[in-house]
């Protein structure tokens, strides 16, 4: 594939940024891609990806003659100019995004470079306008990302829509995002807007994810008072095209870098403004109690977890990522240690990610290691390798063959038939069949 024009630039090569200045690359473009972390840009050069998705590695490597990292903002300056920025935006305590590295991106830019500043990372409604007040001689595009990790790669290649917002002046500067992603998609599926509504329409967008998978997961905990099965609820609700099947799948809640923090910026960038968002706080709240719901469904069979040993299997928040960002597998240890528990865990991917966050849990290398002895286990993330596991030879190896299952993943028949007594989310608790001599 030849090189196309001039080169795209990218401002952070963490999640977002890295599979941008790969696709972007893998589009025929040449990318020059700046981080402030030295050793980041140093193992990029290097060909050493940190971050485990699907296809990245491969890409990079595919694509390396047409990818320069850097740490330099005057490299970057002098060879693009689109700069795509992809800075964290993390939450502060009090549940606003922190907009500290975008405002140290801006002033480093400085007054007028004839640059235009090309927004992934997710900021709250009037992000853009304030950037443009401050900075008249700079363009404006706001073009927030929409990928999952876990499936980065492919959503990047093939978004359900790309959203490019600017305003008044900024025409030429969105006409040149734009015409970057039009290899991606049929026309239409590129969404021209205002600079606030595609800022709106990202955080709009994660907070009604959250939304339903909030909403299920309370549908799931009456399911366990009535009988009914959350699994045959969701799937009847999801047939009907107004609602659905999708984020209808019960749990332990959601977790990651982004539903969480962009749930909260919402609700607060909503509360600035006077308004008062009802419906996210109770959202943020029912994804907090369902983390727990697992200690008490573990007491109910084990009763008091004091000196219990529980196995976590899984930790990243969702399969496929190395991700621990607001996992559910942190709150969930805490929370079983809190009780007196003993928590031993593994995760195919994550533990190098994980063991510094989770300094009291014991790591096992595999499944079965973790489940030796175990008093119970708690399916955390759905990997695909724990669907494959020999369940009937885990049992015999734990102290007693118990499990919750987090994600509604295992079959609860055939668990019960391996000699697990089981406890889904949402489904009715299976005893094991007693054994016939
Ligand atoms: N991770 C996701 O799945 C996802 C999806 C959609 C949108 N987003 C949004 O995209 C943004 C980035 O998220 P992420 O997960 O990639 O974050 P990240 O923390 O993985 O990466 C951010 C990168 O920016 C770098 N950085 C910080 N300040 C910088 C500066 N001044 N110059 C150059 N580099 C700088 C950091 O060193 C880091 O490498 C966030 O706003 C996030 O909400 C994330």
């Amino acid at each position: 594939m030849s090189e196309r024009g001039e080169a795209v630039g990218v401002i952070g090569v963490g999640w977002v940024g890295l599979v941008t200045a790969a696709c972007f690359a893998e589009l025929g473009h040449r990318v020059i891609a700046r981080d402030i972390v030295p050793e980041k840009v140093e193992a990029l050069t290097r060909g050493d990806v940190a971050i485990h998705e699907p296809g990245l590695t491969e890409m990079i490597h595919r694509n390396a003659e047409r990818i320069t990292f850097t740490t330099s903002m005057e490299e970057l300056l002098e060879g693009a100019r689109l700069l795509f920025t992809c800075v964290d935006t993390p939450p502060t305590y009090s549940g606003d995004a922190d907009l500290s590295r975008v405002r140290a991106v801006v002033a480093e830019l400085g007054e007028d470079s004839g640059h235009v500043l090309v927004m992934k990372s997710t900021v709250p409604a009037g992000t853009g306008e304030s950037i443009r007040r401050d900075r008249p001689g700079l363009s404006y595009v706001s073009c927030p990302e929409f990928l999952k990790e876990g499936t980065a790669v492919a959503d990047f290649m093939h978004p359900d829509r790309v959203v490019v917002g600017a305003d008044a002046g900024d025409e030429e500067a969105a006409d040149a995002v734009a015409a970057l992603y039009a290899p991606l998609g049929e026309e239409g599926e590129i969404l021209r807007t205002d600079v606030a509504s595609a800022e709106m329409i990202k955080l709009a967008s994660n907070a009604f994810l959250a939304t339903k998978i909030s909403f299920i997961n309370e549908i799931a905990n009456v399911c366990e008072e009535v009988g009914a099965d959350v699994g045959e609820v969701a799937r009847g609700m999801g047939a009907d095209t107004r609602i659905g099947s999708s984020f209808l799948r019960a749990g332990i809640g959601y977790g990651g870098s982004c539903f969480p923090k962009d749930v909260s910026a919402l609700k607060m960038l909503a509360g600035n403004t006077g308004y008062h968002f009802q419906l996210l706080t109770s959202v943020i709240e029912v994804n907090e109690l369902q983390k727990r719901r697992v200690v008490g469904k573990l007491e109910k069979h084990l009763g008091s977890l004091i000196g219990k040993r529980i196995a976590l299997l899984g930790l990243a928040f969702k399969p496929d990522t190395d991700d621990m960002r607001e996992a559910s597998s942190l709150v969930l240890s805490a929370r079983l240690q809190g009780e007196g528990a003993e928590v031993v865990a593994y995760d195919p991917v994550a533990v190098e990610r994980a063991s510094p966050m989770l300094t009291s849990v014991e790591m096992a290398d595999s499944a079965i290691a973790a489940l030796e002895g175990a008093d119970a286990a708690v399916l955390v993330t759905e990997w695909g390798e724990f669907r494959d596991l020999d369940w009937a030879a885990a049992a015999e190896k734990m102290a007693r063959p118990l499990i919750v299952d987090g994600r509604n993943f295992l079959d609860p028949t055939a668990m019960a038939a391996a000699g697990f007594e089981y406890e889904g989310i949402g489904r009715q608790a299976r005893p094991a069949p007693t054994k016939v001599s």
